[in-house]
């Protein structure tokens, strides 16, 4: 099998081909990233010479360089994590949102059907349903609300998919997560940003009273999902995943502190995040019912182990936070 991973030099891209090229010894994997801040190739470097692994840079909203990618390799499926996510960037600067999120995956979509590729996965968001009241859990019917310039072109590219499975027969397939935790998350996201943070000894900027809620997975156990919706899930159907792990931010914080034995007065509140959302939860019983998919890791021990894992890897958040990691590609890759 010939798999196209966009954005797979990112956080979860990254542990999605670890995943594969453990697991799925039948997977030939074309990895094609911008390589744009987030995105990192030391994430990468224990299988940058497998022989079942290639990585290609590209803008995946550039048609022509996508159209050689797609004319050299015949693709089975293409899976498409490549995205511009941090909320807070996109409410500073839209744009290249809209570019990649929106028209990179309609570049995807357009090549998947030229090239008669069989199948399709678009990684979406449960941000894409909005903010939740205290009670309640996110469906795959709950209707669209999106409240950020990210969320909101996250909802449009999964308005495309639709909309090519429903136009031209596409067959694919839409998987919308929850927030994930675990190794190689960029330090800009809550918990890497608060665990780097309490072990350089700086402030941890807590957003408004602390107490939105998110509904923590950790990434392994998304990329066991994203991979059974790739290979079992029904043509045009979404699937929401996620941990029932409900914990506002404050006494994550607060735990993050714990774990690293560091003191609550690093805890600062600061100013909020315009248009937060208050709380995500999601209802994950449709991929549980029809695909067998269960999160594997439970919270405490997945976030210890992740804590673990920063304080091992200090050497890479480091160079990720001084802006070092960028010339590891350049000399590795020549880019
Ligand atoms: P990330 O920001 O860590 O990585 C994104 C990757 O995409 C980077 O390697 C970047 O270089 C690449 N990229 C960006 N623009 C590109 C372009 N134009 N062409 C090619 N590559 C490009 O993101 P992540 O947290 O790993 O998220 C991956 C996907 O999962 C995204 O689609 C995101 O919306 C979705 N998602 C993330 C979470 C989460 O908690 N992080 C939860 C649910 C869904
Ligand atoms: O729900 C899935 C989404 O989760 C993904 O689609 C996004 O790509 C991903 O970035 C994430 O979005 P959030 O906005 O929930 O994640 P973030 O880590 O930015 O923030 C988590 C919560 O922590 C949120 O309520 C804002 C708060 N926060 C965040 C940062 C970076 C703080 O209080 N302080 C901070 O410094």
């Amino acid at each position: 099998m010939n798999l196209l991973v966009t954005g797979g030099a990112g956080f979860i891209g990254s542990n999605f081909i670890h995943h594969v090229l453990r697991d799925h010894p039948q997977v030939n994997l074309v990895n094609v990233d911008a390589l744009t801040y987030c995105g990192n190739l030391e994430n990468l470097a224990a299988v940058k010479d497998h022989p079942r692994y290639r990585f290609i840079k590209a803008d995946i909203a550039d048609p022509e360089a996508m159209e050689r990618i797609f004319a050299e390799t015949r693709f089975d499926a293409v899976a498409n994590f490549a995205a511009e996510t941090h909320v807070d960037r996109s409410i500073t600067g839209p744009a290249v949102f809209l570019h990649t999120n929106v028209l990179g995956t309609q570049v995807l979509l357009d090549l998947t059907m030229k090239h008669r590729v069989p199948r399709f996965l678009q990684i979406s968001t449960d941000e894409v349903y909005g903010s939740l009241p205290e009670t309640g859990a996110f469906t795959e019917s709950t209707p669209l609300a999106p409240n950020s310039p990210y969320s909101s072109s996250k909802a449009g590219a999964d308005l495309l998919v639709r909309a090519y499975v429903h136009t031209y027969g596409l067959d694919a397939v839409i998987t919308r997560c929850s927030n994930n935790y675990g190794p190689f998350q960029f330090p800009e996201k809550l918990i890497p940003l608060m665990i780097t943070n309490a072990l350089e000894g700086r402030p941890l900027p807590v957003y408004g009273d602390g107490l939105n809620v998110r509904d923590w997975l950790h990434v392994e156990d998304h990329c066991r999902a994203a991979w059974l919706a790739l290979e079992k899930g029904g043509r045009g159907d979404v699937y929401n995943v996620g941990g029932s792990n409900e914990w506002n931010n404050l006494a994550l914080v607060k735990e993050l502190l714990r774990l690293l034995g560091k003191p609550e007065t690093l805890i600062t509140f600061v100013k909020d995040r315009p248009g937060h959302d208050r709380r995500y939860a999601i209802d994950a019983a449709k991929i549980s019912r029809d695909l067998g998919w269960h999160p594997t890791y439970d919270f405490s021990s997945g976030l210890k182990t992740t804590v673990d894992w920063y304080l091992a890897n200090e050497s890479w958040w480091r160079r990720v936070k001084s802006g070092e990691y960028q010339k590891y590609y350049q000399e590795q890759y020549r880019l």
